[in-house]
């Protein structure tokens, strides 16, 4: 479903993504991993036109969409959740779901369709459908809520979520982890999901990619990358093994 081909990101003279390369197959959960300042997001922010390659061409169902801007690449079905939430804040939480309804897709809804679509996907990510509710009177727990029920609002093929555990309880996070399996399972979406919390992100994705210095350092089933000496090393630590 996606091709990302030796895509590179300088800022000046920094690299943030060095010749990265990867593929994800309809219907995978992919997790995505790295330290800080690794070239997680830079890479979310290439693949979704946030952010322009300097070099390298990143493929959607074998077309090319490296120079599309970020509405057009949304429209062809790739969506993204924001790691520091960016509401509308002019905007009521229905109306910020509404818009990824009504503008996600190259077709007009009415706004009777949009609404009903957004309460649906208000409803699937368990916020409340309150028309008088505002961004700003949420938590940053439930502002990630609202980033993923406006993505899927879109309808994509492709959900690019950026960390959507961080600050949750236990429980919490076993919901958030079953609700993006529903997500794929129910709604057929492809993900690649950016997350620190490993314990989380190995029960759930289908295989793993690891950045490291803005390079792809290793990748495969959680089990592998758990047990790479160079991903211990990097990042996960000797003490996950020991966990
Ligand atoms: N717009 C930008 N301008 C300049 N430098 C940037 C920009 N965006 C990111 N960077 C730099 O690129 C590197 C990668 O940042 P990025 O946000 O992609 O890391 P990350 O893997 O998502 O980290 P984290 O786990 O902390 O979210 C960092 O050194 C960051 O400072
Ligand atoms: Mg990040």
């Amino acid at each position: 479903m996606l091709q990302v081909e030796r895509i590179t990101k300088r800022f000046g003279g920094f690299v943030a993504l060095r010749e990265v390369s990867f593929t994800v197959s309809e219907g995978e959960i992919v997790g995505l991993i790295g330290p800080n300042g690794s070239g997680k997001t830079t890479l979310f922010n290439v693949i979704s036109g946030t952010l322009p390659a300097t070099a390298g061409r990143v493929l959607l169902q074998g077309e090319e969409i490296t120079h599309l801007l970020p509405n057009a690449i949304c429209q062809r079905g790739i969506a993204r959740t924001f790691q520091i939430p960016r509401p509308f804040k002019v905007l009521t939480t229905v109306e910020n779901v509404m818009l990824g309804a009504a503008f996600g897709k190259k077709r007009t809804l009415s706004p009777e369709e949009a609404r009903a679509r957004a309460e649906h996907y208000l409803q699937m990510v368990g916020l409340p459908i309150d028309g008088k509710m505002w961004p700003d009177e949420l938590t940053v727990v439930d502002l990630k809520r609202l980033e993923i029920a406006r993505a899927l609002a879109t309808e994509p093929r492709l959900l690019l979520v950026d960390e959507a555990l961080g600050g949750l309880h236990h429980s919490e996070m076993a919901e958030a982890t079953e609700m993006l399996k529903r997500i794929r399972d129910e709604l057929g979406i492809t993900i690649v999901w950016v997350e620190h919390i490993m314990s989380a992100l190995m029960r759930v994705v289908d295989r793993v990619m690891v950045l490291h210095h803005g390079e792809k350092i290793a990748e495969g089933s959680p089990q592998e990358v758990a047990n790479n000496p160079q991903v211990i090393d990097a990042y996960l630590g000797e003490r996950f093994l020991a966990s």
